[in-house]
């Protein structure tokens, strides 16, 4: 297998996201436990954090931690990536459970959330949960620059006063945590390099602009030295909305803003999945014991309504409508990942999901058969891994996604035969992954004639296809996506900034 490089990173790194990269569990004895998690993006930053002895600042998952509590160390046995992560090297934020309420349930996920996907209607604005977001984001901020001044602290006993600290942010949670930053860097004469990520889409400017404090939050984004964004049409976007919302001067082709005298960097980095570990989850994972003529079509996704679910399983519908043939020879396996389930779009859309599946099974059920087999809940990272490898289909149809991380899965785990990708145009992915099916979810037509395509495409169109998707995914997967990122910030010394693919 291909080791990816793992950066030289000049300087600590203060990564800083609203979940760690483990959740604290409390026992009944009362003690802690670290609960891993299987994300892409902690196995490729956690790695650095602990080899620049850097530092993970997040919400612990607990409401009750004391203040003096300490985190507990990994589990010798533990092989996660984050088991050489030292509790020393991790801040948890304490939020009490109201304002989390607010900031979590409130801001991020009933107005942030629909709003920057482009689903205003289903945006919720409210001054109350807005006020307890700008100061949760404001104790992570105060969270940060404790550990930036202990890290600067620190560099300056060893004598390495031109070393300077990176702080990095991640996502729609924390939108403006650095406008603290900034100004108590400045105040305190503090050095330090700050970045921000954005997971998720950013909207144009006729959406930003329903947001009744949307100011702020430009001025919060403005307020990092660099700012990256998964596709070119978010940068645009939010270049777009600094200029017309706040008169910044701004240079689309470069991509800079400017505010107040300081210039902002923006760029696109389309973030990858740890690929290499994806190949060998597929090959050690355990076979496939299903009745080898069935042909399986697989949805993976935390239940959301940005993914698409409804209109995915009538388009099915369509498929069985119009192609009868297919009754016992196909089934649509959707699994859907419990998600958010104290905000009320989410619990309407687990039962819409419940009722449209049960009307569809009994539709078309036979006495061996179910058109839809349809999981609400997790399964285990090597069961994943064996689906991904043994479906004909994966159908990836969001109404809108940042990027999309379960299409770059499955191409990765398709090792032997190939299926098909089918994908949205509306997914960040579906500007890059060329040789995928492309359809328009919202057309139930054309997403059952893509169904038929995909399910007839013969092998040697299946395999160019596929070939050409992975080593795509190959080259571009998350080490590379982080490197990418500490590069453009100029914070790595190895600087290989070159495009693998061109
Ligand atoms: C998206 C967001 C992440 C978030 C994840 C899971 O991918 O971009 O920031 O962590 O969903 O959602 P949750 O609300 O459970 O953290």
């Amino acid at each position: 297998t291909i080791m990816p490089t793992r950066p030289d990173i000049n300087a600590p790194l203060i990564v800083v996201s609203n979940r760690l990269p483990f959740v604290l569990q409390r026992l009944k004895d009362g003690s802690l436990i670290r609960k891993n998690s299987a994300g892409g993006l902690v196995t490729a930053v956690a790695p650095v954090v602990i080899d620049c002895k850097g530092i993970w600042i997040g919400w612990s998952g607990l409401y009750d931690l004391g203040p003096d509590e300490s985190i507990p160390e990994a589990d010798p046995l533990d092989k996660a990536p984050t088991s050489g992560l030292k509790s020393s090297q991790v801040i948890p934020v304490n939020i009490d459970k109201e304002d989390f309420e607010d900031y979590y349930n409130g801001c991020c996920n009933g107005t942030f959330w629909p709003l920057f996907h482009s689903m205003p209607d289903r945006a919720v604005f409210n001054a109350d949960t807005w006020k307890s977001y700008c100061k949760v984001n404001e104790e992570f901020a105060n969270c940060t620059l404790d550990a930036l001044r202990n890290v600067i602290k620190d560099l300056d006993a060893e004598g390495k006063t031109n070393v300077v600290p990176v702080v990095w942010i991640h996502d729609y949670q924390l939108l403006v945590a650095a406008t603290t930053i900034r100004q108590k860097c400045e105040e305190e004469n503090l050095r330090c390099k700050l970045g921000f990520f954005l997971h998720i889409p950013f909207p144009s400017w006729d959406i930003m602009r329903l947001f009744p404090w949307d100011d702020q939050i430009l001025q919060g984004i403005l307020a990092y030295d660099f700012v990256g964004f998964h596709i070119e049409d978010y940068c645009l976007n939010f270049i777009d909305c600094c200029c017309r919302r706040l008169g910044s001067r701004v240079d689309r082709n470069n991509m800079l803003v400017e505010l107040a005298g300081r210039t902002v960097h923006v760029k696109a980095l389309p973030i990858g999945i740890p690929f290499e570990r994806f190949v060998q989850l597929a090959q050690n994972a355990p076979e496939n014991l299903n009745d080898k003529n069935l042909k399986v079509i697989l949805g993976v996704d935390r239940l959301d309504y940005t993914k698409g679910l409804v209109h995915r399983i009538k388009a099915f519908e369509r498929l069985l409508e119009k192609h009868p043939e297919y009754c016992e020879k196909v089934t649509f396996l959707q699994i859907s990942v419990p998600s958010r389930t104290d905000v009320l779009e989410y619990k309407a859309l687990k039962d819409e999901m419940d009722q449209l599946v049960g009307r569809i099974n009994g539709r078309f059920s036979k006495p061996h058969w179910s058109p839809i087999r349809y999981i609400f809940g997790c399964i285990a990272q090597e069961e994943l891994a064996a689906l991904y490898r043994d479906s004909a289909i994966a159908l990836v149809t969001p109404l809108r996604d940042g990027m999309n991380l379960v299409a770059k899965e499955y191409v990765a785990c398709q090792i032997r035969e190939p299926g098909v990708l089918i994908l949205s145009p509306f997914a960040g992915a579906g500007g890059m992954m060329h040789e995928a099916l492309l359809v328009n979810p919202y057309e139930l037509d054309a997403a059952a004639n893509v169904l038929h395509r995909a399910l007839c495409m013969p092998l040697d169109e299946r395999e160019l296809r596929m070939s050409q998707l992975r080593h795509r995914e190959q080259q571009l997967d998350v080490n590379h996506w982080m490197n990418s990122f500490l590069s453009s910030m100029g914070a790595l010394d190895n600087d290989d900034d070159s495009d693998p693919l061109s």
